[in-house]
């Protein structure tokens, strides 16, 4: 009975247009005729209060990583358009590629087959060895003084902004990589959010994440009532994709080995970048991203998740990233933006792809080809012995029998994927002194660290384990310890 008489104040109320800005977590989305819907949220969504800030950032390197910066080059440009100004957004990318003596097309960056130059006008923020988590969390903190070179801009917002955050990168288990150590830790991620939540310097905040395993992030971690909302590009256990990578469809112009674009990253993008975001939620982007991350529930393709104050995915997306004029008169319609199931590259593996590629394209006996297959021997057996060592290490630890399976315990949805972060951050280090580093493929082996925690193993037992399993450290670009740790 109180229901029913709730739900009729309800519906009195949102006629009246009242409850517009209300959000009940339900995930029910009133569905008006489009002439009503259009009138009721002209009047108060046209203006959002406050200012609109945004944070994006690439956390890779490398040109077989090219598809991260052109991820995010491409949300800056799609921002732009949306209306926010320069000084609003900041931009973390390790500038490594629109001059890269790999990128057929010299200072221009592309996110699509036939997408335009992403690169022209992106502000060079923070790029090379400034981007770090410190500068990072500096940025999104709003404080001046911990940064570490770098345009010192950052978000110096108010009680009534609005935050928009857009990482895209390889990932693993509680973690997310970045061109310089250390990696990001999702504890110290979830601390940051917190203490800005602390600062009262926001209305609300979204943040997107594209990375493997990414929903390992913010399961368990992100509580409700920070008014964040977080979609991620996989859930807590699976890879996330590259796509329009060489060979599969569609592909990059041929001259590229390269993959342009991230699975979710474009699937979200490519949406926003035609419809008239004053009229589509950040709920109805969540379901077509999703979909269409999915692929068809191909092989290629994987689960978006949403976490956090879920109920802030009400809010259209013009809260966040403003709206492109050209588009007023392309209102989103479901479906309208589904592309057909394409292949994928796991992103793990799209650095193999590109020195195939390259190794493939080039001519017998040339310079190129002989570097090409360095290059893939180089990464092969640095995969080889990362995986080896983990796994024998697991054996020494829990036994023959016993190990693979500890290494591989999945804890169940809901829960975080450790207890005790520092006890982690131990573990990756013991690893990284007897094994050699981690680096971008190695970050798949953090949840067996993490269980080789809950199970309680001491430092000590894992420094004997690691001293036995590995006896050398391969040498080659993805060995090296000389950058240091990645924890
Ligand atoms: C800003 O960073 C500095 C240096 O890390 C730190 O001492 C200070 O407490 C921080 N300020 C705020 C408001 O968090
Ligand atoms: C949208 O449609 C109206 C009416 O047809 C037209 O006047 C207006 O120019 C269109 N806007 C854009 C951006 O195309």
């Amino acid at each position: 009975m109180t229901r029913l008489v709730a739900g009729v104040i309800l519906l009195l109320l949102t006629v009246a247009g009242i409850v517009s800005a209300g959000r009940d977590a339900t995930g029910d989305v009133l569905r008006l005729p489009s002439e009503a819907s259009r009138f009721f949220h002209r009047s108060d969504n046209d203006e959002v209060e406050g200012t609109r800030w945004a944070v994006l950032i690439a956390g890779s390197n490398g040109y077989w990583n090219y598809r991260h910066q052109a991820d995010v080059c491409h949300a800056y440009q799609l921002l732009r358009k949306g209306g926010l100004t320069e000084e609003n957004i900041i931009v973390f990318m390790y500038d490594d590629i629109a001059y890269n003596e790999e990128n057929p097309r010299p200072g221009i960056i592309i996110n699509s087959p036939h997408g335009d130059d992403v690169y022209k006008g992106v502000p060079k923020d923070y790029t090379g060895e400034d981007v770090t988590v410190n500068n990072f969390f500096a940025a999104i903190l709003g404080n001046k003084t911990a940064l570490t070179g770098g345009s010192g801009k950052v978000v110096d917002s108010g009680p009534n902004d609005h935050i928009f955050i857009y990482y895209t990168d390889h990932g693993g288990a509680g973690v997310l990589g970045m061109p310089t150590v250390p990696f990001l830790y999702a504890d110290d991620l979830i601390d940051v959010l917190k203490k800005k939540h602390a600062l009262g310097t926001y209305k609300s905040l979204v943040f997107y994440l594209e990375a493997c395993e990414s929903g390992s992030i913010f399961e368990g971690l992100l509580p409700e009532g920070l008014n964040i909302y977080a979609t991620t590009a996989s859930n807590a256990e699976e890879s996330s994709w590259g796509t329009y990578c060489p060979g599969e469809h569609p592909s990059p112009p041929p001259e590229y080995e390269t993959c342009l674009g991230d699975l979710y990253s474009v699937a979200w993008m490519e949406d926003s970048d035609i419809h008239n975001l004053r009229t589509e939620t950040l709920h109805q982007q969540y379901e077509l991203v999703k979909r269409r991350t999915i692929n068809g529930n191909s092989a290629y393709g994987s689960h978006v998740m949403q976490y956090g104050d879920v109920g802030l995915s009400k809010d259209n997306l013009f809260a966040y990233l403003g709206t492109n004029p050209a588009n007023d008169n392309f209102t989103f319609v479901d479906e309208n933006s589904l592309h057909p199931p394409t292949k994928a590259v796991n992103q793990r593996d799209a650095d193999l792809v590109h020195f195939w590629d390259k190794y493939r394209k080039a001519p017998d006996g040339s310079v190129r080809k002989v570097e090409a297959q360095k290059q893939f021997v180089e990464a092969m057996s640095h995969r080889m012995h990362i995986d080896h060592s983990m796994k024998l290490i697991g054996k020494l630890l829990f036994g023959i029998e016993r190990g693979p399976e500890v290494l591989r315990t999945v804890r169940p949805a809901g829960q975080p994927l450790v207890d005790d972060w520092k006890c982690l951050k131990k573990m990756v280090r013991t690893f990284e002194t007897h094994c050699g580093s981690l680096a971008q493929y190695g970050m798949k082996h953090m949840r067996s660290l993490a269980n080789v925690c809950n199970a309680g193993i001491q430092t000590e037992q894992m420094d004997e384990a690691a001293a036995q399993a590995c006896v050398s450290i391969p040498t080659g670009h993805w060995s090296s310890v000389q950058k240091g740790f990645t924890a």
